[in-house]
């Protein structure tokens, strides 16, 4: 028979309640009350998504004594920033509030007027931001006048989540060449798909929706030859309104795209990526039926991902959302070559049956992610990484 411990006599007791202090006093510390709110203007701000470029998606709230008294988000390029957008809502509660904005408050006349001027005139007496604009009309002008007029600045919350928002944009304006973001769905048992052949949903339409949200902010969207043969997925933005979806991408090295593809109807841009020596003549017909073939160095008997990546730039691509299957996704991991990462969990287990999400072992390190957010969609998880290297490379100059 089993006893059970009196929890007055129980010596580790007082050791268990100190630890449970002690990390409930890191979580508080670590999780603000201005990551909260922070959070919420980069929620807002991804309702823009495909609406905006070449702007940058940006969300902003006005918030006193806890209450949220305005919110806004970029709607439109050209149109009202959204900073401007909440501070209106708020009229003259703003007095002696706090600005939550995910960007940098701009500066400069453009199709709008300074947003510096519209917040010192607001009143807000704070403004908390995730990251600098690294438009050089801009680029820490903001925050100098900010505080040049007595208004407090918090730079820097929640600014590797806002990273994700905005990458392509930002490494595009400074320079920095194409921006690789990595999406996958997998069961709690890490599986991507019930078994070898089969399609599955894996997470429920809100996720889905954000899935379209992240499409519509890259210029093109990858997958591997077998997803294509395997799944036949639609890959567009149909949980959006009237958004279009960015070109179809696709790493054939053997091009075993298939012509019937309903993807060569004529209404989507599909660009086939293979190897230097590829069936000539199937890559004559596939161009017939409209897709592009770009030819690529190999390595292994797999396109190299360097050589693709370039390629692509040079067609003027400059932002790639890869959305697998396991054998793309372990092979951008293992090569290095991204720079966010969002996996979706799905409370469900496939068994052993199931696809594995990689094909290979790649340890902590060399994957070498940042944690930049988690958070529920209606019952999927979505866990959010920044790859170290990018992270540093561009908070450096947006900090
Ligand atoms: N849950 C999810 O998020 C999700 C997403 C997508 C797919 N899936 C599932 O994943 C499964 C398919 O995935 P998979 O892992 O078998 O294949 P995959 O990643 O879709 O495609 C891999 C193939 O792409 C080609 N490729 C060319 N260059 C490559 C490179 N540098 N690195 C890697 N691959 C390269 C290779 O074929 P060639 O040598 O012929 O070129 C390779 O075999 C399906 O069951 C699908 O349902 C799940």
């Amino acid at each position: 028979m089993f006893e059970a411990r009196s929890k007055r006599s129980d010596p580790t007791r007082g050791v268990v309640e100190r630890e449970a202090f002690d990390s409930a006093a890191t979580f508080v510390d670590q999780y603000t009350v201005d990551d909260y709110f922070v959070d919420r203007a980069i929620d807002l701000a991804w309702l823009g998504v495909g609406r905006t470029h070449p702007n940058p998606l940006v969300g902003a709230l006005v918030v006193k004594d806890g209450r949220i008294l305005g919110v806004g988000y970029h709607q439109r390029y050209g149109e009202e920033h959204a900073e401007t957008i909440a501070l209106d809502r708020a009229g003259e509660a703003a007095k002696g509030a706090t600005l939550y904005v995910t960007l940098e408050p701009c500066t400069h006349q453009g199709n709008t007027p300074p947003c510096v001027d519209h917040v010192l005139q607001s009143g807000v007496s704070r403004v908390v931001i995730s990251t600098l604009d690294p438009d050089h009309r801009v680029n820490g002008r903001g925050v100098q006048i900010l505080r040049k007029h007595g208004v407090e600045v918090d730079l820097g919350r929640r600014a590797e989540r806002a990273l994700l928002l905005n990458m392509g944009c930002f490494k595009r304006v400074m320079g920095l060449g194409m921006t690789v973001t990595l999406k996958m769905a997998a069961t709690l048992d890490g599986r991507i798909a019930s078994r070898a052949g089969s399609r599955d949903d894996i997470t429920g339409e809100e996720a889905r929706r954000f899935v379209h949200r992240l499409r519509a902010a890259h210029d093109g969207i990858l997958v591997g030859i077998n997803t294509v043969l395997v799944d036949s997925p639609r890959l567009d933005c149909r949980l959006l309104d009237s958004v279009e979806p960015p070109p179809a991408v696709v790493l054939d090295t053997h091009l075993k795209f298939p012509l019937a593809s309903s993807w060569l109807d004529g209404n989507r841009t599909v660009v086939l990526i293979t190897g230097p020596d590829a069936g000539h003549q199937k890559a004559k017909d596939l161009e017939e039926a409209g897709a592009h073939v770009v030819r690529c160095r190999t390595e292994g008997d797999r396109v190299e991902l360097g050589d693709a990546i370039r390629s692509l730039l040079d067609r003027g691509m400059n932002s790639l959302l890869v959305e697998g299957g396991g054998e793309l996704f372990s092979s951008f991991v293992d090569a290095g070559e991204w720079d966010g990462l969002f996996m979706f969990f799905s409370p469900a287990l496939f068994g052993p049956d199931g696809v594995g999400l990689s094909d290979r072992r790649v340890d902590r390190a060399r994957v070498g992610a940042v944690h930049a957010g988690i958070s529920m969609i209606s019952g999927d998880m979505m866990m959010s990484f920044v790859n170290g290297k990018t992270r540093r490379l561009l908070l450096d100059r947006l900090l």
